[in-house]
C-alpha cells in the first residue's frame, strides 16, 4: 500500500511540473505582447524586449512588472503585482532566451 501512494505522488508530482506555465504562455495571457515585441513577435508601441536581459538586472526587471513606477515615474505600463514570484521568475527566464 505504501508503495502504491509513493507511486501515486510521484506521478502527481510529474504531471504538475509539466503543466506549470512558461515564461512566453503566461506574457501571452497577461498581455505584454499587445505594447511589446520580442524577437519580431507582438506590437512595437513599446520598448523591445529582446536583449532587455543584457540591458537591464534582473532586480530592474522584477521591479518593472511588480511596480513600474518606481523605475519609471510617470509610468505608462500597469503594474503586474497579482503575479506570483514563481510566474515572474517565469517570464524573466523567457526573456533570457532572447539575449
Ligand atoms: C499597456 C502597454 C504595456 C503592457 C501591456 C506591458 N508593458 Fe512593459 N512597458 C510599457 C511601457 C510604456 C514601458 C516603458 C517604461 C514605462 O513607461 O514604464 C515598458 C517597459 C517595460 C520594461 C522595461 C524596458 C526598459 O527599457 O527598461 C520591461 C522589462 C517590460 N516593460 C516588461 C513587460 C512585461 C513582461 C509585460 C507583461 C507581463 C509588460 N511589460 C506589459 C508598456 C506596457
Amino acid at each position: 500500500m505504501k508503495k502504491f501512494l509513493c507511486l501515486i505522488f510521484l506521478v502527481a508530482g510529474l504531471l504538475l511540473t509539466g503543466c506549470a506555465k512558461n515564461g512566453r504562455q503566461i506574457m501571452e495571457k497577461e498581455g505584454c505582447f499587445s505594447c511589446h515585441r520580442y524577437k519580431g513577435y507582438g506590437a512595437d508601441i513599446c520598448p523591445d524586449l529582446t536583449e532587455i536581459t543584457k540591458n537591464r538586472s534582473d532586480e530592474f526587471i522584477i521591479q518593472q512588472l511588480k511596480d513600474p513606477g518606481k523605475n519609471f515615474p510617470d509610468s505608462k505600463m500597469p503594474s503586474y503585482n497579482h503575479l506570483s514570484d514563481n510566474e515572474i521568475k517565469a517570464i524573466l527566464d523567457y526573456l533570457k532566451t532572447g539575449k
